[in-house]
Parts: C-alpha cells; sequence; structure tokens
C-alpha cells in the first residue's frame, strides 16, 4: 500500500481550519477558548462535542468520538479517508494536482479487479444473442435499459467455463478465483459458480462489488437465487443492497426506506424513489443497523406484506428503535411486496402510503391484538399485558400516556392499575439495564502506574521532540505492544517530517485503529504543563517495572539451572538489578 503522502495532506490540513469545517456541518457555540457542538456521532441533547482550535481536533465526553478535520468529515459523510481529504481540500479552494489520486487504501485490489471484470463479463452477455430470452425476462418485468446499465444488471451463461477461462487467461490464481466464489473446482477442472442465470452485482458500502446474486429466468426449477458464498471478500450481513447509492438521497427526504428484496429497491429506484436499501431477506444484523445508523436520518421499514415480513417488521423495528433511531412502518396491502405493489397500484399510489407512515408503536400494538378475541377476558387480559411490555421499550412519554388512556377507555380498567404495571416492569427492566451496564465496567481494565507513565512519555514526546531523544536513550522501548508501536510512529514520523503537530500525526495513523484511538485518548487526558522532573519521574517507574520484570526472569532462570557457577552468576546479576532499582 502506498504510504500517505503527508506533505499534501498535512498542508491542506494546516490550511483548514477545524472550527470552519465541523462549523459548516453543525453548529457551533464559542465557549472559552473551545467550540461546543451536538454531537453527530451519538443520539446527542446536550452539547458534548469539543472542537479546539488550539490543538485542531474535536472530541465527544459523551461517546469518545475524537479525531481531526479528516476524520470528521470521514464519519459524517460516511466516505473513506481519501475522500474526506478530497472534501476538505474542496472546501477551502484548494488544488489538488494529483497528489493523492493514486493513494489507495483499499486492501482488495486484486479481488475487486476480478469482480469489475466478471461484472462487465456478464453485462456483455446481456446485449448478445446469449441474452434475448434474459433480456424480453426483463423487460416483461418492466426492467428498462437504462436501470440495467445503472445496476450493471449481467447474464451467466448456460456453458460453464466461459468466465474460468477467462480469468484463469489473465492470470489470476484459481485460489483467490475460487476465495471469492466466481468459479470452483471439479474433476480438477475449472467450472463458472454462476450459470443460467440474470445477474445482480452486490456492492459494498462504498460502491465497489464484492459478490453476485443470480435469478433464474426461464422457468427452470432449481433455487429462485443463487447468492455469491460468504468470503473475506462478501459477508451478506454487512452489505445493503444499494446502500452506497442511496446514501447520496437520504439528505433530501431525512428518511431511508428498508425493504427485503433487491428487486423492491429497483423497483423504487425506477420509479424515482432513490433513498431505499434492501436487507436481501429478513433479518437485520448489527452491521446492518450499523450502516442504517450512520445515515442519521429515519428509517421507514417496507417489508414484504406476509407473516415473516410482519414478524421481521417488530424485530428490526425494535433492534432499530433500541439504537435510539426513529422507525415508522409503510403498510402495504393488496400486493405481496412493495415491487408488485408499484405494478399493481402504480407509484401514485405508493407514495400516497410513504407519506402516511404508521408509527412503529402503533404497528406493534396492531400486531399484538392480531389473533386474539378481545372480548375474551383471558385474551384480553394477555393484550394488555403484551401491550404494557410494549410501551416498556418506549420513550416518548406523551404517547405512552395516551396510550395508556386510551386502553384504560377502550376496555374499562382502572388507570392507575394500568401505570402501576407499567412501573412494575420498568423496574425489572432498569434492574436489567443496571446489571449489563455493571458487567460492561468490569471488563473495562484499570490502568496500571505503568500504563499511566508510558502514556505520560508518550504524550510528552508529542508535545516536545525534545523527549523522543530522551526516550530513546533512557527507555528504548516499550513492553506492551501499543505503547512501543506508538513511540515507534512518533520516532519514525519526526524523522521524516522534522517536526510534530498532533492533528497531523492523527492523519498519519488513520488506518491504524488501535494507535489511532489511543493517541486520541492520551492528547484528550493530558492537558499539563510539561517539566523535566516529572518526565524523569515517568522514566522511573518504567525502568522500575523493566527491572522487576527482568529480575521475575532471572530468577525462574535460576531455578532451572543445574550448573553452580552459572547460578553464582545469576545471582549475582540479580543482586545487581536490585541495588540499582533502589
Ligand atoms: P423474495 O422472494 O421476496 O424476492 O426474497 P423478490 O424480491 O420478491 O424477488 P422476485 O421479485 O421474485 O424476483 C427477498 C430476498 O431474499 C433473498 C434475495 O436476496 C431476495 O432479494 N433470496 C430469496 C435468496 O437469497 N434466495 C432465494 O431463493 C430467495
Ligand atoms: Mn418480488
Amino acid at each position: 500500500m502506498a504510504r500517505i503522502d503527508n506533505t499534501v495532506i498535512n498542508d491542506i490540513r494546516n490550511k483548514a481550519d477545524i472550527v470552519d469545517i465541523v462549523g459548516s456541518y453543525i453548529p457551533l457555540t464559542k465557549k472559552g477558548q473551545d467550540y461546543l457542538a451536538v454531537c453527530p456521532f451519538h443520539d446527542d441533547h446536550s452539547p458534548s462535542m469539543h472542537v479546539s482550535p488550539n490543538k485542531q481536533i474535536y472530541k465527544c465526553f459523551s461517546c469518545n468520538a475524537a479525531g481531526n478535520v479528516f476524520t470528521f468529515v470521514q464519519n459524517y459523510e460516511d466516505v473513506s479517508f481519501v475522500e474526506a481529504v478530497k472534501i476538505v481540500a474542496d472546501k477551502i479552494g484548494y488544488q489538488l494536482l494529483g497528489g493523492i489520486q493514486n493513494y489507495s487504501n483499499n486492501k482488495f485490489n486484486k479481488e475487486k479487479e476480478i469482480m469489475d471484470i466478471a461484472c462487465k463479463f456478464y453485462q456483455n452477455n446481456l446485449d448478445t444473442s446469449l441474452g434475448l430470452e434474459a433480456k424480453k425476462y426483463l423487460v416483461a418485468r418492466g426492467i428498462t435499459e437504462d436501470i440495467i446499465k445503472k445496476f450493471q444488471i449481467g447474464l451467466s451463461l448456460d456453458n460453464k467455463d466461459v468466465l474460468s477461462k477467462l480469468l484463469v487467461k489473465k492470470g489470476y490464481d484459481n485460489k483467490t478465483l475460487v476465495d471469492i466464489g466466481l468459479i470452483y473446482n471439479s474433476d480438477n477442472k475449472e467450472q463458472d459458480f454462476f450459470n443460467r442465470r440474470i445477474m445482480f452485482p452486490l456492492w459494498d458500502k462504498d460502491g465497489n462489488v464484492v459478490g453476485f446474486s443470480g435469478r433464474i429466468y426461464r422457468n427452470e426449477d432449481l433455487p429462485k437465487y443463487v447468492n455469491s458464498k460468504e468470503s473475506y471478500l462478501y459477508k451478506k450481513g454487512q452489505t445493503l443492497y444499494n446502500y452506497h447509492n442511496a446514501k447520496k438521497y437520504v439528505r433530501l427526504s431525512d428518511s431511508v426506506i428498508v425493504v427485503e428484496g433487491f428487486m423492491d429497491a429497483i423497483r423504487l429506484v425506477c420509479s424515482g424513489i432513490e433513498n431505499v436499501v434492501a436487507l436481501q431477506g429478513t433479518a437485520m444484523t448489527k452491521e446492518q443497523i450499523g450502516l442504517i445508523k450512520k445515515l442519521r436520518c429515519k428509517v421507514l421499514l417496507c417489508l414484504d406484506n406476509d407473516e415473516a415480513g410482519i414478524k421481521a417488521t417488530i424485530v428490526n423495528g425494535e433492534l432499530l428503535k433500541q439504537e435510539n433511531i426513529d422507525v415508522n412502518v409503510i403498510k402495504l396491502s393488496g400486493a405481496k411486496d412493495p415491487d408488485e405493489y408499484i405494478l399493481k397500484f402504480g407509484i401514485e399510489a405508493f407514495k400516497n402510503v410513504l407519506n402516511n407512515p404508521v408509527a412503529f408503536l402503533e404497528f406493534k400494538l396492531n400486531s399484538i391484538k392480531n389473533g386474539k378475541n378481545l372480548n375474551n377476558n383471558n385474551d384480553l387480559a394477555i393484550y394488555i399485558n403484551e401491550v404494557l411490555e410494549a410501551l416498556v421499550k418506549e420513550n416518548d412519554t406523551i404517547l405512552i400516556d395516551v396510550t395508556l388512556k386510551d386502553l384504560a377507555n377502550k376496555y374499562n380498567v382502572d388507570l392507575s392499575i394500568l401505570r402501576n404495571k407499567l412501573n412494575e416492569l420498568r423496574g425489572v427492566d432498569d434492574v436489567r439495564k443496571e446489571l449489563f451496564l455493571e458487567k460492561k465496567v468490569e471488563k473495562g481494565v484499570k490502568k496500571t502506574s505503568y500504563d499511566i507513565a508510558c502514556e505520560k512519555i508518550i504524550y510528552y514526546m508529542l508535545v516536545d521532540p525534545k523527549y523522543i531523544k530522551e526516550y530513546q536513550k533512557r527507555i528504548g522501548y516499550f513492553v506492551n505492544n501499543l505503547y512501543r508501536n506508538i513511540a515507534n510512529y512518533i520516532v519514525y514520523y519526526n524523522d521524516e517530517v522534522g517536526k510534530i503537530e498532533i492533528a497531523d500525526f492523527i492523519s498519519f495513523l488513520f488506518d491504524k485503529k488501535e494507535e489511532y484511538d489511543k493517541i486520541l485518548e492520551i492528547t484528550n487526558q493530558f492537558n499539563e504543563k510539561i517539566s523535566d522532573e516529572n518526565f524523569i519521574n515517568y522514566v522511573r517507574i518504567i525502568n522500575k517495572k523493566m527491572d522487576e520484570d527482568e529480575i521475575r526472569r532471572l530468577k525462574v532462570k535460576l531455578k532451572e539451572e543445574l550448573d553452580v557457577n552459572k547460578k553464582i552468576e545469576i545471582a549475582a546479576k540479580i543482586t545487581e538489578i536490585k541495588k540499582r532499582s533502589v
């Protein structure tokens, strides 16, 4: 991987003021030397984010999001680091003269190259005479030529080795081709994984082709869809179909529509509704929720209109609500899924439903009612209890109040009984939450004085390069991997660039997650004046620890050693270290 072009990136970082750039996204208020903002990276209500014009970094004291101007843009716009640099350059009118264009932070360049070839191969097949029948199928489903292009729809052939031959001829190794699921080996022959199917490329969140889904089109008795197998490149649970296109459109409506099938997503886009993503099934994973959360908009769940779809709406809705995402439901009737609905009733009818979404709680309460006979007291009691259970998870106090009163009136139950029961259920829920929190704290390991000394020394090294030399002279290396890596990077960076600016050093570390997080923690944790005396004290703590470790090692050696002379030697060494460390 090409090393990041420091001079260009630092130049842009230097010319861009973090207060201006962050301020172009969210409102900032000045407080003392810093600026305060409501943090856009978690569900913040009071301003927890500090933006420091002096250090040119930001930090949220609630969710710990932190970084420099590039990481802010990267996370806010959900783009790559390089994209973020380009955006910042653009904002300050900086002319990029190709300095970072050839920089790539993609790990799977070869794999992506292969996927692009396969994608073009499939697309081309559809345009040949072998693709006539498949085209006919697509036309019959109302998939226009434009949409075929936009979604890069293609065709895998009846012949079972055309793609394998092509890729092998281009010199790609068998293992990679098998690993990413394009071919398989059978009787020592390479065979194409996909055959006789209309091919839909699947993209990662940035729009790289990472897999395919193939649909039958000839009434064959085969599974309707076959997908690329899971691999290091393609993980179904980490992708949302059309996410890379949709993210550009969610800002306009402040919402994203979530559908089950990618044919549904394609139909919506065909009809001019672009803020849609497809799950490719009903279940929603943690990673998919993470992707949706990044869009910072409300979710309109529009899953299939069958039992599985309704169940999934409730499960997924609850998962989304736990992440404080605003959820509404688009309830279609008279058709199986959004695709069929639009074909049957037209886009205006769909837009009408879209503009009248059902609140998630209302949807849930209705579904609780399903299958119960509320004239039967037993059923009624179960129903009311289930409604109260649902209310425990609701935060909107007004909605809770209205629902309780409605329940009391409709079914002639004492309002105070409902309130008491709800509080009781809440109590149980609170205890559960508390236990969960305690567990989390237990997991966090307390820092030893040695850890703190290492961090302080790193801090000193960042603030004044004189301490970099001192570190090399007096310590040499940290035993702890993370601290050692950071110290090494600081030494390296200082040698290369000739000085250290914390905000620039952060850019340098952007692809090293652990080191990056630690540096931000360190620079935000300490703010004190530095002094030689304190530095020496930290060095002492570290050397003492190293001596103790050495003594422990020697004592083990002493026990195991059989040669008497050597035993005496080791014992003398131990005494010497002990003397030195006092
Ligand atoms: P659906 O059966 O609802 O697909 O499955 P659909 O969108 O209506 O497809 P058409 O209209 O018949 O072409 C929803 C999603 O579940 C996955 C696919 O990703 C599909 O988009 N699926 C479905 C499979 O992976 N394999 C299957 O055999 C069926
Ligand atoms: Mn369908």
